[in-house]
């Protein structure tokens, strides 16, 4: 779906997951979430606290899990993706401390393994994921599944692509300020979702997206991946989709 600007896209966007929610509370159950970090979602999250806050939206029915972590990385870092979480909607929303999960970028490497495989795990235990939103790298990661990320990957400790750590090079201060390696939820967990939507804004994003939607599906690019799902949108503006 192609919309004029970012901002039309993001209210559609939030306007489908604010029905979930509400269907979900009809139904007495839970809406489980599976949520991204990157500037384009935040339009999303601002739309959420905006109804939230204007129409009563509440998020008490709301399960989330974030697709990745830096690592290592404390989660009060200004570069974390917890703090990330917390300031974009956690913390402006209703929704119960113990309903979120992101990966740990704090666990011992010995643990590691075990922690991925527990957070899949969770997922799995509340009824997988309604509802998945994602972004996407200008190299076509998902989470952080870089180029190379089979379809059948599980949660797990990835290498970042040096265009990644490139893109990030600014916030952090330097590139040899950003980390060298994440956590990700892998392309397995993120394609068992019952729904996906992937963002993605401006002409940055144009030749990715046009790879992934017109492309083969190739290691190369794995969002080409998700032409694989059976329920799943790509909104984007016209900018991103310049290419198409
Ligand atoms: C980071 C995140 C991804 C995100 C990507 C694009 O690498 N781990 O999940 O999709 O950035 O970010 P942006 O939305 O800022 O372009």
């Amino acid at each position: 779906h192609i919309y004029a600007d970012s901002k039309a896209a993001s209210s559609a966007v939030a306007r489908e997951i604010a029905d979930l929610i509400r269907q979900k509370q009809k139904e007495g159950k839970p809406c489980v979430l599976g949520l991204a970090t990157g500037s384009s979602p935040k339009t999303v999250y601002a739309e959420l606290v905006r109804m939230h806050r204007e129409e009563g939206l509440s998020f008490k029915n709301v399960i989330s899990f974030n697709l990745d972590e830096y690592y290592p990385m404390e989660p009060d870092s200004i570069h974390s993706y917890h703090r990330f979480m917390k300031e974009q909607l956690f913390d402006l929303v209703d929704i119960p401390k113990e309903n979120y999960f992101l990966p740990d970028g704090t666990i011992p490497s010995a643990l590691l393994q075990e922690h991925c495989r527990t957070y899949e795990n969770k997922i799995n235990a509340v009824g997988g994921l309604d509802f998945q939103l994602l972004g996407i790298g200008g190299n076509g990661h998902v989470g952080f599944n870089e180029p190379g990320a089979l379809i059948n990957a599980r949660t797990r400790l990835i290498t970042l692509d040096h265009s990644t750590r490139a893109a990030a090079a600014m916030e952090f201060g330097g590139l040899v300020q950003v980390p060298r390696k994440a956590i990700t939820m892998g392309i397995a967990p993120i394609l068992s979702a019952r729904r996906i939507v992937l963002l993605a804004w401006g002409e940055r994003k144009a030749a990715v997206i046009r790879g992934a939607v017109e492309g083969p599906v190739t290691e190369r690019n794995p969002a080409s991946y998700l032409q694989a799902h059976p329920n799943v949108t790509f909104i984007i503006d016209e900018r991103a989709a310049s290419e198409l």
